[in-house]
């Protein structure tokens, strides 16, 4: 069954259309900005920003499961908007859908959260990444919603860079 990775140009997408691919899975994958760089992978360019666009994505690549791994950072009408485009084009077309969230959705006002802890964002970007899973689970309620925390990568994603004490590479004092 394909598999299409929206946001395949991002950090954790290029990871994952990578691993697809070399898990011998059929994979597409769509861009926004910049090329996606592994071989052997249908690319689309995509901007989540325009309705329709999604749709016709999906309708060209005719994929059996969508993973959303775009982000749009505290861009609304990206990171929410854009979201519920996906999962509203991904249930019209039957796909199953792997939508990636964030631990963001939460204050950390508290010690412990699991599935039934209600969002309490206190940033754009968190309250963005609630919006966009209230939509998904209303719209695609067969979804998986993935929250993750910060993710790290041999010292390539942002937070390693900006941040040495990210980098699982780099011993602590
Ligand atoms: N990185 C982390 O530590 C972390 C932590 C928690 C949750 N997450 C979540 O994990 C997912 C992936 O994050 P990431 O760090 O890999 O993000 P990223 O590196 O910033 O990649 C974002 C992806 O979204 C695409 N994109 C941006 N604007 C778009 C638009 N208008 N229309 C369509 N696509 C657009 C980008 O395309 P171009 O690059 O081609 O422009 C890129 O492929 C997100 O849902 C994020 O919220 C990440």
């Amino acid at each position: 069954m394909k598999v299409l990775i929206t946001g395949g140009s991002g950090f954790l997408g290029t990871e994952l259309v990578a691993q697809a691919a070399a898990a011998g899975r059929e994979t597409a994958a769509t861009c926004h900005s910049r090329r996606g760089g592994v071989p052997g992978v249908a690319w689309y360019q995509l901007d989540l920003r325009h309705p329709g666009d999604i749709d016709a994505v999906l309708a060209e690549a005719d994929p059996g499961t969508v993973i959303n791994a775009t982000s749009g950072q505290s861009d609304w009408a990206v990171t929410a908007e854009g979201s519920v485009r996906v999962a509203m084009a991904a249930a019209h077309r039957g796909c199953r859908l792997i939508h990636v969230s964030s631990d963001a959705v939460f204050s950390g006002s508290r010690v412990h959260y699991d599935e039934t802890s209600l969002p309490d964002p206190v940033t754009p970007y968190g309250a963005a990444k609630a919006a966009a899973e209230t939509a998904v689970r209303l719209l695609a309620p067969a979804a998986a919603v993935v929250r993750t925390s910060l993710i790290l990568g041999h010292g390539r994603s942002v937070h390693e860079r900006s941040e040495p004490r990210c980098n699982a590479n780099t011993a602590l004092p």
